[in-house]
């Protein structure tokens, strides 16, 4: 095999982004390009499956010339494609994945699919003081909130999580009833800047239980009830609450966070997903983890909402164990991150 690094071009389109990247195997990164369709969404407060497929489909191609004009190269550059094939709402990922098999049968290249989840976890792979595995990762954005294990081979395993909401989930419904607009977490945590997180209390779930999963339907409902009390909101209000609400959910990721690192006696944390941009939750926390001399790495906010930097960078593994997948393959829409593995086989005799 020779030495020469070679250049992966990755899509994402799991859910509501059309995300294209260009990714050196040293996870040097060469553009990253994010289509976000917000936009289209906030009329309707949440993601419409049909509308998003149609979306991804007219942006796609559009995103994928601006990775190739901002990484100043061209397609005969690119010596693998990878492209998130599970979990997800089907529409959207079959367009990421069957532009992604066009593009390898066209250029002759091997295809690489990937489970999002491996993408939020090795979001950060290859970048300096990234942990070696084995480690535990925090996943926690609109559709998920989980605890995993990564283990030396990069087999990821679940260990606990959400029984109901995800932790983003809970933000924009919340945000939804306080009329913030969607996705409200990233509005939520400006608010709170400005707030007294002492003053409101919120209900976190099974605190003192020894399993990991979390939960975060109850403290929606009460917040939601809440919020039908106090309102019309004053504007000192409004952040206290915000600070309050935020404070609650970063504390229940935290602490449970630390109990699994405690329990696995492991001494390096990642986080990633879209609630792993807050900025309460990474200072919390960073706080926690330095007073139990556990290092926590926190990947930059752009790396934490969906993007497809992390899908290349969970390629890179299987790229240096010669992992590619059968162009046949298809996307699934629940596949659990265990069965990642079989996205993908050893094509080398
Ligand atoms: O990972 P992501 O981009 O997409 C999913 O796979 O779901 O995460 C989106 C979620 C949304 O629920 C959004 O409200 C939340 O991440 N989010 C935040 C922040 N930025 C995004 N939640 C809290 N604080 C933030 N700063
Ligand atoms: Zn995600």
């Amino acid at each position: 095999m020779s030495d020469r690094i070679r250049t992966i071009l990755a899509f994402e389109s799991s859910c509501d982004d059309t995300a294209v990247a260009i990714v050196r195997e040293d996870g040097v990164v060469l553009s990253n390009v994010v289509y976000s369709q917000v936009k289209e969404f906030s009329a309707y407060l949440g993601v419409v499956p049909e509308i998003g497929s149609r979306s991804h489909v007219e942006q796609i191609l559009h995103c994928s010339k601006k990775a190739f004009q901002n990484a100043n190269l061209s397609p005969k550059d690119i010596d693998v494609v990878a492209a998130t094939f599970a979990p997800g709402l089907l529409g959207p990922l079959l367009v990421g994945a069957q532009f992604a098999k066009g593009f390898a049968l066209a250029q002759k290249v091997p295809l690489i699919a990937v489970h999002h989840i491996v993408g939020h976890v090795l979001s950060a792979y290859s970048e300096e003081k990234f942990p070696r595995p084995p480690f535990l990762a925090l996943i926690a954005s609109g559709g998920h909130s989980a605890l995993y294990l990564c283990s030396e081979n990069f087999d990821i395993s679940v260990i606990g999580e959400s029984l109901d909401d995800a932790a983003g989930e809970a933000f924009d419904k919340i945000g939804r009833a306080l009329g913030l607009g969607y996705p409200a977490g990233k509005i939520i945590d400006e608010l709170a800047q400005k707030g007294d997180a002492s003053r409101f209390s919120f209900p976190i779930a099974m605190r003192n239980e020894s399993h990991f999963n979390f939960s975060f339907s109850g403290l929606k409902t009460h917040a939601i009830e809440r919020i039908k009390l106090l309102s019309p909101f004053d504007e000192k209000t409004l952040h206290d609450f915000c600070a309050s609400l935020q404070e609650a959910i970063a504390v229940a990721l935290v602490e449970r966070s630390i109990r699994a690192l405690k329990t696995y006696c492991l001494r390096n944390l990642v986080i990633g997903g879209g609630v792993a941009a807050n900025s309460r939750l990474r200072e919390l926390l960073a706080q926690e983890c330095q007073k139990q001399a556990i290092d926590v790495f926190l990947p930059q906010k752009s790396l934490c909402t969906d993007n497809a930097v992390m899908i290349a960078r969970a390629a890179i593994p299987k790229l240096k164990q010669g992992l590619y997948s059968e162009l046949s393959i298809d996307v699934s829409a629940r596949l659990r991150v265990e069965e990642a593995a079989l996205l993908t086989k050893n094509f080398i005799d």
